[in-house]
């Protein structure tokens, strides 16, 4: 396996920053990652998983490695009369992944159509879209770890799946690369169709199947999200705050478009894209980076700009919204200083 130096990582963030990384290795195989792991030339600098790019901000060039795991495959490893299991390999592109499983009828992911990225990110960051999350599809997380290249297996439990959350993303947070993941479809999914527009865009089709739902759910993220192809941007860059319910009732009374979302008898969760609008950045554009101006959760890089440009622009929200709500936003996106 080659190990390019200086390589450029343009390509390879959905921001479209153009930074650089002063080694770039893209093994194809769990054995490749590991004898990449086990090379001492570079066990001492620091290392960065790289995965479709689309949820990371690079402030500056990388002084170490850049692994981006290309382990593909879709292999069904277990069928029962009402499941599916599914063994994918970490590279695999997200989308294709929810294509093929859509394309069989088995059900469990079809409303995480067209999120960017790989499948190796999906636990990481537990992706979540219009009212479904991957934690219910998945089994089993497969992993190598850095520090002895052990092999580890988490089940969904010990993943300690949350909101955006995971143990990938705490305790275990850099000190491993997932490998595969292990996916349980349904063979007679329940369609989850009531997230307010979904319903409304599944007007438009004469059944609600899989298929239909999974483009409607493509339609509606083309109308609403920038496509980084042509604007560059990582999604959502502020996750959903979660609130005292008392300050949401609060909020909700002066801003009648305030959606809120319950989690508790105590907290609910509010929708950041609201609280940005209202604090008057929706569209605005500062320099070579901006709000989105249909979903003021994304920031987008209009070209020619740095990772420093988005994140002046990121605390300059995250400021304002705490003047005027007292809300803390934290971000979703990945930060490489
Ligand atoms: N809204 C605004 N202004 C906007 C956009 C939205 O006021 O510019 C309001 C809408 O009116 C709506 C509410 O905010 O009432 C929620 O908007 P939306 O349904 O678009 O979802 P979101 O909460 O902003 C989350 C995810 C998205 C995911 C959508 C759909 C997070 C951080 N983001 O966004 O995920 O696609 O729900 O389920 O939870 C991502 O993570 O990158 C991502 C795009």
């Amino acid at each position: 396996m080659t190990v390019h130096t200086d390589y450029s990582l343009k390509e390879l963030n959905t921001f479209g920053f153009d930074v650089r990384a002063k080694f770039f290795a893209a093994p194809e195989t769990v054995e490749a990652l590991e004898k990449l792991l086990s090379d001492n030339r570079y066990a001492h600098l620091p290392q960065l998983v790289l995965g479709g790019g689309s949820n990371i901000l690079f402030c500056s060039d990388f002084n170490g490695l850049v692994i981006q795991p290309r382990i593909t495959g879709i292999e069904k490893i277990e069928e029962t009369a009402e499941t599916v299991h599914l063994r994918v390999g970490a590279g695999v592109v997200w989308d294709d992944f929810v294509a093929y499983a859509v394309q069989h009828h088995w059900g469990g992911v079809e409303n995480l159509s067209f999120i960017p990225g790989h499948v190796g990110a999906s636990p990481v960051q537990n992706i979540g879209a219009y009212g479904m999350e991957v934690k219910h599809t998945i089994r089993q997380v497969e992993c190598i770890l850095k520090a002895t290249g052990e092999r580890k297996v988490f089940s969904a439990e010990e993943c300690a799946f949350s909101y955006r959350d995971s143990i990938f993303k705490q305790a275990w947070r850099d000190r491993l690369i997932v490998t595969h993941v292990i996916f349980r479809l349904a063979k007679h999914p329940v369609l989850r169709t009531y997230y307010g527009y979904v319903e409304e865009e599944l007007r438009k089709y004469p059944d609600v199947t899989l298929q239909t739902l999974r483009k409607a759910i493509i339609a509606i993220r083309r109308k609403k999200l920038p496509d980084p192809q042509i604007l560059g941007n990582a999604g959502s860059f502020f996750k959903n705050p979660v609130v005292p319910k008392k300050l949401a009732d609060e909020l909700a009374l002066k801003d009648p478009k305030m959606v809120i979302y319950p989690i508790d008898v105590n907290y609910v969760k509010l929708p950041a894209a609201r609280l940005i609008e209202q604090a008057g950045w929706k569209g605005k554009c500062i320099g070579a980076v901006g709000v989105h101006d249909r979903q003021s959760l994304v920031i987008v890089h209009y070209g020619g700009g740095t990772g420093r440009d988005a994140l002046a622009l990121s605390t300059m929200i995250r400021q304002s919204v705490y003047e005027k709500f007292g809300i803390q936003l934290e971000t979703e996106v990945n930060i490489v200083q």
